[in-house]
């Protein structure tokens, strides 16, 4: 969501006149666009912070400006903090605000006008009325794979996470918009698109005539209707908000792709009722049976917590036997980390730091293990792969496996925004290597997960 909203303010600074640089010693204007997540992000930000004041004292001493602005989430937690410990900062804007980035601009150079040496800061961090995405200009950018946002916001209050409270409530982009958009990524050469959201499949928008509201299959059904829109994704997903429509587009839709990340987050029923997950691993398994019925390659990928307050060893346990259980093609796992404001900092059950190392260390051994033996289960098959990037090495090229894996691809010349048959030869951890196959018949291999000698897919 982050690298969208960089894209769409750079949208909006390119209607002024600005261009990106790699080099923070030429910047005009440097935006630290920031996330709130966890606390390591936070801390971040701070230290970036520092560099960035180097480069702005430098160019003072040439006599040029150097505006810097903190954008994103730790914006809006911490807005009044960042002033307080960075004067030198000149803007702090919420997510919900840079489409106001030309009044806020001006503000601050004005400030920095009239008092010379130290501008006074410009803050906004309000959840404005007018829908920032009515504000923002068609983008120009042209990209393979495509980020569109849908939806923002969450209405789920999960006990550890901030969300709620920086990126507002739920709030859905209309049906029109969002095609709107998608059309235009898909004329600047877009072959794939990934619609998101914090809690992407809650979308709910204005229906296409006016009436009632669509959900998210039925979204992605009339996405499908682009010519030329050749791959579609979405994330990130509550399992509760998998409903029929989402699970039969998965059935039905060939662009959709065979992926999906439905976070979990813990494998012990008492975790996630502590942690205000609304269903229980037992509902969570019948969604993935669901899922696997109507897409029987369908690969899994989930996020989990350790050391949420209270956990005990054998709610770690359990956690374990679920991921055993499922099987995932790929998985993000976190320490907990204390948000303030949020219900879990004020629980008096908090788990050790070393603990949690230890548990995140044994998770993601297990998580490794089954992310190789889901990247083995591919060798020897045909892949559809978008090449979408050229690789470090001569006649190197990088693109995107249906099931998110990275794919190497050894050829002469194929253009990259292209979708090729590559035959898979290597597995590695985290990609696969192969060579481009001209056979138009697609070996579409069922991926499998042993686990524990079952079969799990
Ligand atoms: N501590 C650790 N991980 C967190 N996440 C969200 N909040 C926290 C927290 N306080 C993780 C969740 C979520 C992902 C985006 O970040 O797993 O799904
Ligand atoms: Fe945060 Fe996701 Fe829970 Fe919403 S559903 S509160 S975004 S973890």
């Amino acid at each position: 969501m982050n690298v969208y909203d960089s894209g769409r303010m750079i949208d909006v600074l390119a209607s002024l006149g600005f261009s990106v640089t790699e080099d923070p010693a030429q910047a005009d204007l440097a935006i630290l666009n920031t996330c709130h997540i966890r606390e390591k992000a936070e801390q971040k930000v701070f230290s970036d912070l520092g560099r960035l004041r180097e480069h702005k004292e430098n160019r003072k001493s040439n006599q040029q400006e150097m505006i810097i602005a903190v954008a994103g989430c730790v914006a809006q937690g911490e807005g009044a903090e960042i002033m307080r410990q960075a004067p030198y900062v000149n803007m702090v804007f919420g997510p919900q605000t840079y489409h106001r980035l030309p009044e806020m601009l001006a503000q601050a150079l004005r400030s920095v006008d009239s008092h010379k040496k130290q501008g006074r800061g410009v803050i906004d961090i309000e959840f404005p009325l007018e829908p920032k995405f009515d504000s923002l200009p068609e983008t120009q950018r042209s990209q393979v794979s495509a980020f569109l946002s849908v939806q923002e916001g969450c209405d789920k209050f999960c006990t550890f996470c901030v969300v709620p409270y920086t990126r507002g409530a739920e709030f859905s982009r209309p049906v029109v918009d969002v095609i709107k958009e998608a059309r235009h990524l898909v004329n600047l050469g877009a072959k794939e698109i990934t619609l998101l959201g914090q809690n992407v499949n809650a979308y709910h928008g204005a229906a296409i005539h006016g009436q009632g509201e669509w959900g998210l299959g039925r979204l992605i059904r009339e996405l499908a209707e682009i010519e030329g829109l050749k791959r579609l994704r979405y994330t990130t997903s509550h399992p509760l908000d998998m409903d029929q429509e989402l699970i039969e587009a998965h059935r039905d839709v060939p662009q959709l792709m065979p992926f999906l990340h439905l976070p979990v987050q813990s494998g012990s029923d008492r975790i996630l009722e502590a942690m205000n997950r609304k269903h229980t691993t037992k509902y969570y398994k019948e969604v993935i049976d669901q899922l696997r019925q109507a897409c029987p390659q369908i690969a899994l990928s989930s996020d989990f917590i350790v050391g949420f307050p209270g956990e005990a060893d054998a709610d770690f346990q359990e956690t374990l036997t679920l991921i055993e259980c499922v099987g995932y093609a790929q998985a993000y796992s976190f320490k907990y980390s204390i948000r303030p404001g949020t219900p879990g900092a004020l629980m008096d059950n908090q788990v050790d730091e070393t603990v949690k190392a230890s548990r995140l260390q044994v998770l993601q051994d297990l998580i490794n293990r089954q992310q190789l033996a889901f990247n083995e289960s591919i060798v020897g098959t045909v892949q559809s792969v978008l090449l979408d990037r050229r690789g470090k090495r001569e006649g190197q090229f990088m693109g995107r496996s249906p099931y998110m894996q990275s794919v190497t691809v050894f050829a002469e010349e194929p253009s990259l925004g292209e979708i090729v048959n590559v035959f898979i030869e290597e597995a590695h951890p985290n990609s696969l290597a192969g060579h481009l196959c001209n056979s138009d018949v697609m070996i579409t291999a069922i991926p499998s997960v042993e686990s524990k000698g079952q079969r799990v897919y």
